[in-house]
């Protein structure tokens, strides 16, 4: 946009000095600016791999497709807003003329009466446009940074899982916060107020040419040499606020990780370490942010210095002619009014400058994960996994998290009949959970397939598969929410009879009545004022509640204790009943159950039976089984604990 403002002055200067030897001079020179600062705007001359694909040229360009829906009313009203405060700031260097001219001239008062008026109300007529145009600006840029918040947020809900594996939810918050808003204000700051000042400077050139030309030329000669050394400064600003920006994130990650992390940190002790981490990491930003600083304030001494060389040049030429009576005192009068009026806009416009390297930056940001591939699209021929009871059949699956990692699952076949419960036990990192999560499609086989009915898994809609299926992680997860809404999510128009007798059967109305709020408790962060079993029993009735045929149940009594486990297990009985079911656990006493059992080690399964056939097989499983349940072959050393650690 300053280049706009280059463009604007160089057509009042082009016109008045077109009689002039100067023009082609000045000409070249402006042009040599405009790009120069079209250059350092949009960064075109910035190494390639510091550069967006497509350059800021087109991060400004979509940015500016946010404005798009407020054009009308919105910035026409601030167009209009503008174009009269431009005017009015115009007239001041006039009026002054006519007034102090005026002085010696004046019959009577009534002229002064009028000229007064006239004062007043350009004056007002000011106050009011620029308060308009302000108002309107910033509202529209508030606008724009709640649409691109939403937009970002509706992306990052759809984007994969391994997404959030990479990214630290301190960042997220700073994109989500301040990057849309400095990102809205590029568009905010460039497309308002420098249209807005340079429109200004343009009323105020040409009231400051039509007065007297002379004079004018001089000004305007000093100050376009003043906005090389201000563009030249551009790139290294945003350079520099690009790591400040992700200074800031790593400062916020820290804050959020000891938040959450408080009771580790209390623990071990590590409150003093974790100022200083914090501190550390402070201190590092600061670095950035003062030479950003120091960069970014160096422009206004400039300018002011630039504006204090003006005002000297005008003075010495100006008075000169003055006391020799070839020009009249208002003419000079008013051209240092018009000097003061130029000083405010042609500052912001400097500024601005500054603002959109920062607000570029952080489109940037946003754009990196609004265009970050959304979770696994669905085929363009997808068909509905109608409800009801499926037969769930993996086919020499293999799966790792990524091209460097070693492969989690390996050759994995098994079939879940309809309404059959399939355990999967095994030693801790064996790959249970990660099998789990595929059927969702949380992630997709590297290798083989699993199938539904006898159909590829990546044939149904995401919707309709993951609409029948309910689970309980191993990680139960609340929201900060209450508990009625918690057990109701995904199911808003559950009724409150409905929500209590999913609560009974998961064992958990008791706990709940007991509450001060009972339903209507808040449950902290992550369910933090509950215990550890009363949360999974809330994921238990959540997961009773959703009703679906298929259901996946990973380690949900983990955290409770025996007897609690006896009566929630008589829960899963009762939510297994009639479904397709995924168990894992590591107890195996909740495995008995199951039709059938499956040893989980490396990735692979490596011992597949019911429990009596399993138990007779004597191996991993049996193994497992005599070391909990304490039975070791020999009754008489059952009891030893040398024997249970072996
Ligand atoms: N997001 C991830 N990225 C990379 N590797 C992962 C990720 N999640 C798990 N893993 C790795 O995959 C392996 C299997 O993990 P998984 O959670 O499936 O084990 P599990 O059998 O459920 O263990 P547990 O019984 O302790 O819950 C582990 O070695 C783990 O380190
Ligand atoms: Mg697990």
């Amino acid at each position: 946009m300053a280049r706009r403002a280059t463009q604007c002055d160089n057509s009042a200067l082009a016109a008045a000095v077109r009689s002039s030897g100067l023009l082609r001079l000045i000409t070249e020179m402006a042009d040599r600016i405009r790009d120069k600062l079209a250059a350092q705007i949009f960064g075109d001359g910035v190494a390639a791999a510091e550069m967006p694909a497509g350059g800021y040229r087109a991060i400004y360009k979509r940015l500016l497709s946010y404005a798009r829906p407020y054009a009308y009313p919105d910035m026409v009203i601030a167009a209009v807003a503008m174009i009269i405060l431009s005017a009015s700031n115009g007239a001041i260097p006039v009026l002054m003329k006519r007034a102090i001219d005026g002085l010696s001239n004046f019959k009577d008062l009534h002229a002064v009466q009028i000229l007064s008026i006239e004062i007043l109300a350009v004056f007002v007529l000011r106050a009011v446009t620029d308060f308009v145009a302000d108002y309107v600006t910033g509202y529209i840029g508030m606008r724009m940074a709640f649409d691109l918040r939403a937009e970002f947020n509706n992306r990052v809900q759809h984007l994969p899982l391994s997404f959030f594996h990479y990214t630290a939810t301190g960042t997220l918050l700073m994109r989500v916060l301040t990057d849309a808003q400095m990102a809205s204000s590029v568009i905010t700051t460039t497309l308002f107020s420098m249209i807005g000042d340079s429109l200004t400077l343009v009323a105020l050139v040409g009231g400051i040419f039509w007065m007297d030309w002379k004079l004018a030329l001089i000004v305007f000669v000093v100050f376009p040499v003043g906005v090389i050394p201000v563009i030249r400064v551009a790139k290294r600003v945003r350079r520099m606020t690009r790591d400040a920006q992700r200074k800031l994130g790593d400062v916020s990650v820290i804050l959020q990780e000891t938040a959450q992390g408080c009771r580790v940190v209390k623990t071990f002790g590590m409150e003093e370490y974790e100022s200083e981490r914090f501190r550390t990491e402070l201190r590092k930003q600061l670095r950035f942010i003062r030479r950003v600083l120091r960069i970014s304030t160096s422009t206004d001494p400039i300018i002011e210095v630039l504006g204090a060389l003006a005002v000297v040049a005008v003075l010495w030429f100006g008075a000169s002619s003055v006391l020799a009576g070839t020009r009249s005192p208002g003419t000079f009068a008013a051209f240092f009014a018009a000097m003061l009026l130029v000083y405010r806009p042609f500052k912001r416009i400097a500024g601005a400058n500054n603002a959109i390297q920062q607000g570029l930056i952080s489109g940037e940001r946003l754009f990196d994960v609004i265009d970050c591939q959304p979770e696994i699209l669905d085929a363009p021929d997808t068909i509905e996994l109608p409800r009801g009871l499926h037969k769930i059949e993996f086919r020499n699956v293999s799966f790792r998290y990524n091209q460097e990692t070693e492969w989690v699952l390996r050759n994995i076949n098994l079939t879940i009949n309809p309404g059959e419960i399939v355990a999967l036990v095994g030693m801790s990192g064996g790959g249970k959970s990660t099998l789990a999560d595929l059927i969702p499609r949380f992630y997709d086989p590297w290798e083989g397939g699993i199938f539904i009915d006898g159909i590829d898994l990546r044939n149904y809609s995401l919707r309709s598969l993951r609409a029948q299926i309910a689970a309980v992680a191993q990680n139960t997860f609340l929201f900060n929410d209450t508990i009625r809404a918690n057990i109701a999510y995904g199911g808003p128009n559950r009724s409150d009879e409905e929500i209590v007798a999913a609560a009974k059967l998961a064992n958990a109305h008791d706990f709940i009545s007991r509450l001060p709020g009972g339903y209507g408790t808040r449950v902290g962060e992550f369910g933090v004022r509950l215990s550890g079993g009363e949360r999974q029993r809330l994921a238990i009735a959540r997961a009773l509640l959703r009703d679906s045929p298929m259901l996946i149940l990973d380690e949900p009594t983990s955290n409770l204790d025996s007897e609690s486990e006896l009566v929630v297990q008589d829960a899963i009985e009762r939510l297994m009943e009639k479904r397709t079911t995924l168990l894992i656990a590591h107890r195996l006493s909740t495995v008995r159950r199951a039709d059938r059992i499956m040893v989980v080690v490396g990735g692979r399964i490596v011992e597949e039976g019911t429990h009596d056939e399993l138990h007779a097989l004597e191996g991993k499983y049996r193994k497992l089984f005599d070391l909990q349940s304490g039975s070791a072959p020999e009754p008489e050393s059952a009891a030893s604990p040398d024997r249970i650690v072996a």
